[in-house]
């Protein structure tokens, strides 16, 4: 009796004793979110990242640790609507968290500055995200650098400057959605070498201009959207009826090229190619696609009649309207 009595006091001090041994942060990564918080200027958002608790038990917003090695190294970093008190950068802290794969801030109007260069030194970041925010500058090419990266998501910034033109060398590479910022300069040569898990290219609304290279005929994009910019050429080498394209954005450019000579991907289900210059004829094959359900060619240089049938008949006089000598349905009928 004398003896369980013992143990079960040993028992219970032993358990007392666990909680504070027992915190799987990491002391270093602690540390750096509690100067990250800082950096912040100390946000209402934040108030979950205490101290005196464990940063990977769930309860630090927007902080997770790896489970899955058993090492609760914090591997995730995901915030958004942050609070910050006044305009503030990408806190230079972030660099001490080593083991982060995903790292997403968006949705901070106050978050200024540039992308520090530094940030390559993530040596295991797999997606990036800075998305909705404030901020500027130009997209460090020191990017290509962090060989592991599957996404990179910097839209809706004032970032300016030209399209880092290394990280087509990246080998992981999936995905750049840089839409809505004030990028300038050509597409570069280089983005005809992705590697052939490249299969997404958002660049919308911004302010690039140049002739599409023509190297990009090598890509098997799923979805490309290079609207609402000032681009010009021949944006044929983005279709191809042996590629995976399932949408294609063109729309509000200078774009040139016969639509009468691509061809056409069974896959797709967007095509955009409002306010261009882009002639020729419809391509017949357009009455085949299966899951066509958006389409758009008005204002545009093309001629001839309007291939009938299949998807086609869905979409109304505006989607063909102001060219140069489109007709038959839904427009006036071909004059004979
Ligand atoms: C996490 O820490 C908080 C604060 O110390 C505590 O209340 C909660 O019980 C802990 N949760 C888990 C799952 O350990
Ligand atoms: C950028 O800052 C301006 C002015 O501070 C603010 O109105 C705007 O919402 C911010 N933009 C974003 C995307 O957060
Ligand atoms: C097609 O584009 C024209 C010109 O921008 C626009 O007026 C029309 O609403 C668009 N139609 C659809 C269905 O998107």
């Amino acid at each position: 009796m004398k003896q369980l009595l013992l143990l079960l006091i040993i028992l219970t001090t032993h358990n007392f004793i666990i909680p504070s041994h027992s915190e799987k942060c990491n002391p270093d990564d602690k540390n750096a979110l509690l100067q990250i918080k800082k950096q912040f200027g100390n946000p209402t958002k934040l108030s979950s990242w205490n101290p005196t608790t464990d940063c990977c038990n769930g309860t630090w917003e927007g902080v997770s640790c790896d489970t899955d090695t058993q090492t609760y190294r914090v591997n995730d970093l995901d915030l958004f609507d942050l609070d910050l008190p006044q305009p503030l950068p990408i806190p230079p802290s972030i660099i001490n968290l080593p083991f982060l794969f995903y790292l997403s801030l968006s949705r901070i109007p106050n978050l200024v500055g540039t992308i520090p260069s530094s940030i390559s030194s993530l040596s295991k970041l797999r997606y990036l995200y800075f998305s909705h925010s404030n901020i500027s500058g130009e997209i460090p090419n020191t990017l290509s650098q962090i060989k592991t990266l599957v996404t990179l998501d910097f839209s809706y910034n004032k970032l300016t400057g030209p399209l880092p033109n290394t990280i087509s060398s990246l080998p992981n590479l999936v995905g750049i959605t840089f839409d809505g910022n004030q990028l300038t300069g050509a597409i570069p040569e280089s983005y005809g070498s992705f590697s052939s898990l490249f299969t997404s290219m958002t660049l919308s609304r911004n302010k690039l201009s140049g002739k599409i290279p023509a190297s990009l005929a090598n890509l098997n994009l799923a979805f490309v959207d290079l609207s609402r910019n000032a681009l010009e050429g021949d944006a044929s080498v983005l279709f191809g009826s042996n590629k995976n394209t399932q949408k294609i954005v063109l729309a509000m450019n200078s774009f040139s090229f016969d639509i009468g000579k691509v061809g056409l991907s069974q896959n797709l289900n967007g095509l955009d190619l409002r306010n261009n210059k882009i002639y020729g004829m419809l391509p017949e094959g357009l009455t085949e696609l299966k899951f066509l359900h958006t389409f758009n060619v008005s204002y545009n240089n093309l001629c001839g009649e309007i291939p009938q049938g299949g998807n086609l008949k869905r979409f109304d006089e505006y989607c063909y309207s102001h060219n140069k000598c489109l007709c038959g349905s839904p427009l006036p009928a071909c004059k004979t």
